[in-house]
């Protein structure tokens, strides 16, 4: 079946911080480097509320990359994605389809965790998301899997809700990718940790996800 495609979002004007922050990022040749680049960038004010920067857990030469949020309390606490109750979740929902942290790289649009667990603004994730994006273009992952309503309308740039957005694959493409890569949108854990009727329309994207891991990477 032909990729999606998703209603564009509406342009918004980039601030001096994320201008700095896409040149930042491209300069980068490697995830050390990255890491070191976001430890210096103080552009974002989330730096200065949060305790760590999260970046990435998993595996660096995986072929499935999976971008949430932001990080929640214990995973401003432990420095790593994905550890809190939400992270437990998506732990188990990947060993329901073979996955663990030793064959994806887990990480999130912003690095910061905003204070409260807020919903980050428009500004913020226009600046932090260039540091996701070289990510994805130096892992360069056979399959992306977009965590969440925030990293889904982030990343593909649209307009478009999770609910519409879930369960369809699109092609995400970027300056440092040789090819577009096959991304798919699913619910957020921390949303099916709260609305477990939608745990049926999960399961059918995780059902999916492993048909296409199978066809892909075969
Ligand atoms: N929610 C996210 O989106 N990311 C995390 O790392 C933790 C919770």
């Amino acid at each position: 079946m032909a990729p999606a495609t998703a209603a564009p979002a509406a342009p918004i004007a980039l601030s001096d911080a994320a201008l700095s922050a896409r040149e930042i990022a491209a300069a980068c040749a490697n995830l050390d480097e990255l890491r070191a680049a976001l430890g210096r960038f103080d552009a974002c004010p989330l730096k200065r509320t949060a305790t760590t920067t999260v970046i990435g857990d998993g595996n660096p030469h995986a072929t499935i990359v999976l971008v949430g949020e932001a990080p929640g309390a214990e995973e401003d606490r432990r420095g790593l994605p994905f550890v809190g109750p939400a992270g437990q979740l998506l732990d188990r929902m990947l060993g329901s389809i073979g996955l663990d942290r030793t064959k994806v790289y887990i990480t999130n649009v912003l690095p910061w965790r905003p204070p409260g667990n807020r919903t980050p603004t428009a500004d913020e994730i226009a600046t932090c998301q260039p540091f996701v994006e070289r990510q994805i273009e130096l892992i360069a992952p056979k399959i992306l899997i977009l965590v969440g309503g925030i990293s889904a309308k982030a990343l593909l740039n649209t307009g478009e809700g999770i609910t519409r957005l879930r369960g369809r694959w699109f092609d995400y493409h970027r300056p440092g990718l040789a090819t577009p890569t096959p991304t798919i949108a699913v619910f957020h854990p921390a949303y099916l940790l709260r609305q477990s009727a939608a745990k049926r329309e999960a399961w059918r994207d995780l059902l999916d996800i492993e048909a296409h891991i199978h066809r892909i990477l075969a």
